[in-house]
């Protein structure tokens, strides 16, 4: 795993060495590596000159930091996009085949202000060197007004073409091609609450879990309105021809915790694979460093998988690819308990993915809430409602908090079931909280700074009922 450990550096979440990282790019598995770019500043620990820094993995769990992949040009600085392998050398430039990555250059322009263009570059090695393609840029906007936003591309192979969709603003544009350099433009999908500004597109098919029916999932990053305050992430499910995409249901966030952003998918074959930026716009620049040297890491993994339940309509799953080498697990039981009372269920390991499970003895939502206090003091509150529907998630007593007035803040996930049994998985690293309820159809990502993490903590739960029974299984990471 990655190994620079200092303070706030997590222990099984993917951070660079140094400098700074934002969105997932690039996500491709090709010749049995996990690929993952990001967008880096190496040079700073805050957003500048973006370049795409390079992670690889056989596993989705242990990567290692290689050298950084595309570096800004005589076109701009290096913004989102993504890889595809051109088996066929459909583009030219990778005789045999190789890799092909479809990313944004950005650019100030002293009248217009930023100008983004699409451009190509290719690698023959695995990925480790890349060349930008002679001919680049490979798409412009329309004019300079609508190269202000005009970004992520996101290329996968449909029928016999390539297809492309990248963000513009409030709208997407799709186009398509035969040789991922020459594109025409094939449609457009306008998001139904217009004036917001759309990121990072991702768009694939997935099967449904239960019918088997095939659907096709929309993934868009959006720069502010977030239910937890800021950027977040929202999936449609609809259709797509080829040419364009027609919802049949959403928007829904993909991520009620406020740290999620900017996330993208492997396509392994078999499976979906996302993973998100875990961070939102709004105090990314202000968190503490890792170490003092790196800002910036990503979600864990997630499998998605698709439900269509006549109660909730499709929903998108995600299931966390949990790291291994988990070196003691442990199980603790207590109840039931009365209304109001307090009482600890002992402690639990820091790096650790827990499993929570809370029943009440008769029909009805359960009411409680669990504190996880760490050796400095520092205490993350859940607070199950299942009555109102909701977790809440407060973070305001959990260490560092005031570097930016927004990090604190209502968290709130609704919970679609209201039954006697609530049931959760938490994947607690040393800055974060990754809460997966209900079968991963509500899940939540939040960032934590307590200044020492390196002990167990203390697992307490007040129940907001009679006959509430709790039970705690973990497994310590690392
Ligand atoms: C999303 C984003 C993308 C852009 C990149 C720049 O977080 O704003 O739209 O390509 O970050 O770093």
């Amino acid at each position: 795993m990655v190994s620079h450990l200092g303070r706030y550096c997590p222990s099984y979440h993917v951070f660079p060495a140094k400098g700074w990282m934002n969105d997932p790019n690039g996500l491709i598995l090709y010749k049995g590596e996990y690929h993952l770019f990001f967008q880096h500043n190496p040079d700073d620990t805050v957003w500048g000159p973006m370049n795409w820094g390079h992670f690889v993995s056989d596993d989705l769990m242990h990567w290692e930091e290689l050298d950084i992949a595309l570096c800004p040009d005589r076109h701009g600085t290096i913004f989102s996009g993504c890889v595809v392998y051109d088996s066929g050398n459909t583009s030219g430039v990778v005789p045999g085949g190789g890799l092909v990555a479809v990313y944004t250059y950005h650019k100030e322009d002293a009248d217009f202000g930023q100008q983004q263009t699409q451009g190509l570059a290719f690698s023959l090695d695995r990925g480790r060197v890349w060349t930008p393609f002679a001919g680049n840029p490979i798409i412009k906007a329309e004019d300079k007004a609508g190269a202000r936003d005009f970004r992520d591309p996101r290329v996968f192979r449909y029928m016999d073409y390539w297809a492309l969709v990248l963000a513009a603003g409030d709208h997407l544009c799709f186009y398509r091609s035969d040789n991922l350099v020459d594109w025409r433009p094939s449609g457009i999908f306008d998001f139904p609450f217009p004036g917001c500004v759309m990121e990072c597109p991702d768009l694939f098919p997935l099967r449904e879990s239960e019918s088997g029916e095939d659907a096709w999932i929309l993934i868009i990053s959006l720069s502010t309105g977030a239910p937890a305050g800021g950027s977040g992430t929202v999936y449609f499910v609809g259709a797509f021809n080829g040419s364009a995409f027609s919802p049949i249901s959403g928007p829904r966030w993909l991520d009620w915790g406020p740290d999620n952003y900017a996330g993208s998918t492997w396509d392994t074959g078999t499976e979906r694979i996302f993973i998100g930026w875990m961070n939102n716009w709004r105090y990314a620049r202000d968190i503490p460093a890792a170490a003092g040297r790196s800002r910036g890491s990503m979600s864990v993994p997630r499998k998605l998988s698709l439900l269509n339940s006549r109660g909730s309509g499709w929903v998108l799953c995600q299931s966390p690819v949990i790291p291994e080498g988990g070196q003691s697990e442990g199980m603790r039981a207590i109840g039931p308990l009365a209304v109001g009372q307090a009482r600890s269920l002992g402690t639990v390991p820091c790096h650790s993915i827990q499993k929570i499970r809370i029943e009440r003895k008769d029909e009805g939502p359960i009411e409680a809430s669990l504190r996880w206090t760490y050796e400095c003091g520092a205490a993350l509150w859940v607070l199950v409602r299942g009555s109102g529907g909701e977790l809440i998630i407060d973070r305001s007593d959990c260490g560092a908090v005031d570097f930016n007035s927004s990090f604190v803040g209502r968290i709130s996930v609704p919970l679609a079931r209201r039954t006697n049994v609530f049931e959760a998985t938490l994947l607690f690293d040393t800055t974060s909280l990754e809460l997966f309820a209900e079968d991963g159809a509500s899940v939540a990502s939040v960032l934590i700074f307590p200044e020492r993490t390196d002990a167990d903590m203390a697992l307490d739960i007040v129940a907001g009922d009679d006959g509430t029974t709790v039970s705690v299984s973990w497994r310590r990471v690392f």
